[in-house]
């Protein structure tokens, strides 16, 4: 019998008995949220939860969350291994180690919550096909955006919809850096060493500035999304770190914020899946989503554009998250697992084989900074180069040369065009003579 399927006369209302693997911040909150909100978490799952079990690494370390009715030691797999566990939240992180614990406690027989998204990014289509064979539930919704319940927008909300395109920030520390540079014209490090002593950047924080934690987080909404195998090798990732904050003041120059997206679209023979800094319009309500605030834009037919916004880390929001996933595996206690939510959102027999395109056939508009000598004709030739590609311009900026440069900051703003061309046309540009340097590049994206 799988854990928690209770036969027909088991005391229904006994307590569920939960072990949490990793005791940290998340941790901590999820204690914590359970203990604060019994009664009412109570009420909703039909049965007390109780964390009976936990393994931390240095289980004598001080804690956020009271301990007493909590058997702590440092042995992850007593807690995988105890018959008397039902549901094991993987709270630990990282890939190797958190891996094999979920792997056996699915084996086990054991119903899993994780806030793992590197883990379910990479090895998620492997978890799922042995749980399924096993019978038991994954609950990830905490490892998406923190504790906005997208997962659960996305995968039962939405569901009769068909999603055309979902756009999202999904990684609270870029959003930051991003908007003290524009409100407090702060420097990049400046920001990133204060992301890190505030606790909202990765362990390593490179996963944040490059756009890897951004792209796990993708590529998981873009399975549940489009009914796709999780395929984090096919994300273009592109981070914040080529970002000045002349580039974000001269974006708002022209009516634009920047933004760090994952945006997944259906792009005519495929979907494309993209995580990169973004031009966004303003107006935009994604563009005004400040701090380490995270917020998803979905449009779908035929709800049209719907925006979840909300604490994408931190470890109440996260905690809430966590509860939530728990509350669904006790509630599903009792359901026959080919009756409950897919875990990818589309019944595992019904996953689509639709490609995944490659970044040259995504169009979007661009924005480019190059830096020029302030010479006669250099505007002219890079307007001609941009010309015989058939890449419309939509604005141009000369800036003043900052005191003692040599060159100029020239903006431009385009209409759309694939992603090749406009390749092709940069590497012309910055062959010129009067071209110091690369250009930056950043793509515009209305959201319509
Ligand atoms: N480092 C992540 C972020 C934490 O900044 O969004 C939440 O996944």
């Amino acid at each position: 019998m799988v854990m928690g399927s209770k036969e027909k006369g088991d005391n229904l209302l006994d307590p569920v008995k939960v072990g949490v693997l990793g005791l940290g911040t998340v941790g901590g909150g999820t204690v914590n949220l359970l203990e604060r909100n019994r009664d009412e978490i109570t009420r909703r799952a039909g049965r007390p939860i109780d964390v009976v079990r936990a393994a931390a690494r240095h289980p004598a370390r001080p804690r956020t969350c009271s301990t007493e009715n909590i058997h702590l030691d440092y042995d992850a797999y007593a807690v995988v291994d105890d018959p008397s566990i039902e549901i094991v939240v993987e709270l630990i992180g990282g890939e190797t180690l958190a891996k094999e614990l979920i792997l056996r406690a699915i084996d086990n027989g054991k119903h899993v919550v994780t806030a793992n998204k590197a883990l379910i990014a990479l090895h998620g289509n492997e978890i799922f096909s042995r749980a399924r064979e096993k019978g038991v539930t994954i609950g990830f919704e905490a490892a998406v955006a923190g504790g906005i319940p997208i997962i659960k927008a996305v995968r039962e909300g939405l569901v009769g919809n068909r999603i055309e395109w979902l756009a999202g920030i999904i990684n609270g520390t870029s959003n930051f850096i991003l908007t003290e540079m524009l409100y407090a014209g702060r420097a990049f490090g400046d920001v990133l060493a204060e992301a890190q002593r505030l606790g909202y950047a990765e362990a390593d924080p490179t996963f944040d500035v490059e756009g890897v934690d951004a792209a796990h987080k993708l590529t998981i909404l873009a399975s549940i999304a489009f009914g796709i195998p999780l395929q984090f090798d096919k994300v273009f990732m592109e981070g914040i770190g080529q970002i000045s904050t002349d580039d974000v003041a001269y974006a708002s120059e022209l009516g634009f914020r920047i933004k760090h997206l994952g945006i997944c679209r259906r792009e005519g023979d495929g979907i494309g899946l993209r995580v990169h800094p973004t031009l966004l319009p303003e107006r935009q309500l994604l563009a005004n989503v400040d701090g380490v605030m995270n917020a998803v834009m979905v449009n779908a037919d035929p709800l049209g554009p719907t925006l979840y916004y909300g604490a994408g880390a931190g470890a109440e929001p996260t905690a809430s998250a966590v509860v939530a996933d728990l509350v669904d595996v006790v509630r599903e206690f009792t359901l026959e697992p080919e009756n409950r939510v897919p875990y990818l959102a589309f019944q595992s027999h019904s996953l689509s084989d639709e490609p995944v395109v490659g970044m040259d056939a995504v169009e979007t508009a661009y924005y480019l900074r190059v830096e020029a000598q302030d010479e006669p004709g250099v505007l002219a030739d890079i307007t001609g180069i941009l010309s015989n590609a058939g890449i419309s311009i939509e604005a141009v900026i000369q800036k003043q040369p900052a005191p003692g440069a040599e060159t100029v900051p020239v903006i431009l703003l385009t209409h759309r065009v694939r992603e090749a061309r406009m390749n092709e046309a940069c590497e012309r540009i910055e062959a010129l003579e009067a071209i110091h340097g690369s250009i930056t590049r950043i793509r515009v994206e209305a959201l319509l």
